[in-house]
């Protein structure tokens, strides 16, 4: 029976018991040590193989990237950082690899070259690290909520609805493309999509959430989610995963408070369960660093930053008092933003930045945005300009939520979804929640991959996803 390396790693050494493992060599040294992994833990096991245990021809197929078998017993080790190591008995080979094309060498290869060999990628200690944390914090996810009571509602991903309104949707058609119905001007009738209907998978699942939770109480949403934004950044990617809770009889403080708790929940569970994973990226950063001038390091380890996040309340301000800060800047007044600084204006990512990582030095609640540049669902405030939004900022990522109290009042609704050119009559499923027994709700999306960026320390949004969807990148 195979015994998986971190399990290995915390037991004694027994004279008696003889254990298996399976797994895949990372490196062979002096024809005697194999450092062994099976993806089980960042660490590798040691695996001794004695002289004359195996042949010449057998020690030849122990090499960077091959498969193996090794049974033996577990003995103290003198090696440095391990207390265990196996000494053993028997070696099978499961799988050959060729040292001379298997592209993965035993030394430091670049993010860019690994993500070309992207298939590959999940066999080197960075990223089976960040896929280990990724995987720990969905389960995170699922917990928290459960925990509190929400029920996790699926969300269709083929829709006919634009939740946003920002008109970044794929088209999804049942049509064959060579005879698609035509209208009268000779263009594609894609009110015809699917049986009759123009459809599109997600930009978010809100809108049916907000259904969810209009009558279960609480839900969530988590699932991949969908952009056709030509966007090549470091934070976009065309298919994304987002979390969305909502919530009814909860109010935009309620929102904030949630999402501060989410968030400091995911990073505490990181931290107490990813603890080897956390310390390697931790260090690989720091290594990387030292070849960046001091001004281009980052002020605080990624241990560091996530303890920070732990220990202080997240600064709340106003969109308006964002405003004042960054105008009142030295980076303004010195012409340091690429984007202009005005009342009404999207906050760039510059912006977010600075406001995180300059001025506060810890994630940033903002509130209160124009309602002209946010979604047509969001709340009125009183002074008829300002809706009750709220982003969350974090260091090193800008957005990493979006959130809303939502419009429950339907004439104010009404009224702006006009305003914005939505036809009600698409709406009329939404609209009923509004109709029968509306109340206050909100609730909030936040980006799974940001939120793997900022704990994971990555500085690429498609390091943290296994197979990144963007404009460049859809090989398989
Ligand atoms: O701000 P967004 O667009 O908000 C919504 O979709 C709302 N319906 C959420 C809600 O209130 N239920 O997206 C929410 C978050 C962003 O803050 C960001 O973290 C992430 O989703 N996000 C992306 N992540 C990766 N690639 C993209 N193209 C993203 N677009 C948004
Ligand atoms: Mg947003």
């Amino acid at each position: 029976k195979r015994t998986k390396i971190k399990a290995l790693l915390e037991l004694a050494p027994s004279e008696t018991q003889e254990y298996t493992v399976m797994g895949w060599v990372r490196t062979f040294r002096n024809n005697q040590f194999v450092a062994l992994n099976d993806g089980s833990t960042i660490n590798n096991l040691q695996v001794v193989v004695p002289l004359g245990l195996v042949d010449d021809a057998l020690l030849k197929r122990i090499t960077t990237g091959a498969s193996i078998k090794a049974q033996g017993k577990l003995v103290a080790s003198l090696g440095k950082g391990q207390k265990v190591e196996l000494n053993a008995t028997t070696i099978e080979i499961l799988g050959d690899s060729d040292p001379e094309k298997y592209p993965l060498q035993p030394k430091k290869h670049s993010l860019e070259f690994l993500r070309e060999i992207a298939h590959l990628r999940f066999r080197t200690q960075t990223f089976s690290s960040v896929f280990r944390i990724r995987h720990a914090l969905a389960f995170a996810v699922h917990q928290f909520f459960n925990e509190k009571g929400f029920v996790y509602l699926h969300t269709p991903i083929v829709t006919s609805s634009d939740a946003e309104g920002a008109g970044e949707m794929f088209r999804v058609t049942t049509l064959p493309l060579e005879n698609a119905p035509k209208k009268e001007d000779g263009s594609i009738d894609y009110t015809q999509d699917f049986f009759g209907k123009s459809t599109n998978l997600t930009v978010s699942g809100q809108l049916e959430g907000e259904l969810g939770a209009t009558a279960l109480g609480e839900i969530y949403t988590f699932g991949p989610t969908f952009r056709a934004e030509n966007s090549n950044t470091t934070r976009h990617l065309a298919e994304f995963w987002m979390i969305e809770p909502e919530m009814a009889f909860n109010d935009i403080y309620d929102n904030m408070d949630l999402a501060e708790e989410f968030i400091q929940y995911l990073i505490k569970y990181v931290m107490e369960h990813n603890a080897d994973d956390l310390a390697f990226l931790d260090n690989r950063l720091k290594e990387e660093e030292k070849s960046l001038p001091m001004d281009k390091r980052n002020e605080f380890g990624l241990i560091e930053k996530l303890q920070i996040v732990l220990n202080n309340k997240f600064e709340r301000i106003t969109y308006t008092e964002a405003i004042e800060i960054l105008l009142a800047s030295p980076a303004y007044k010195k012409k340091k933003f690429k984007y202009d600084v005005s009342w009404g204006i999207d906050l760039q990512s510059e912006h977010e930045r600075y406001l995180v990582e300059k001025h506060f030095k810890k994630p940033v609640i903002v509130t209160g945005y124009p309602k002209d540049i946010k979604a047509f669902y969001m709340r009125q405030n009183d002074d008829g300009k300002t809706v009750a939004a709220m982003d969350i900022l974090a260091p090193g990522i800008g957005e990493i939520v979006g959130g809303s109290q939502r419009e429950e009042r339907l004439d104010l609704l009404l009224a702006r979804m006009a305003e914005v050119g939505i036809p009600s009559h698409e709406m009329e499923f939404y609209l009923d929640t509004r109709r029968f027994g509306s109340v206050p709700h909100s609730g909030f999306g936040l980006g799974f991959e940001r939120m793997v960026l900022f704990v994971t320390g990555m500085t690429n949004i498609r390091d943290v996803i296994p197979f990144a969807r963007t404009p460049k990148n859809c090989e398989f």
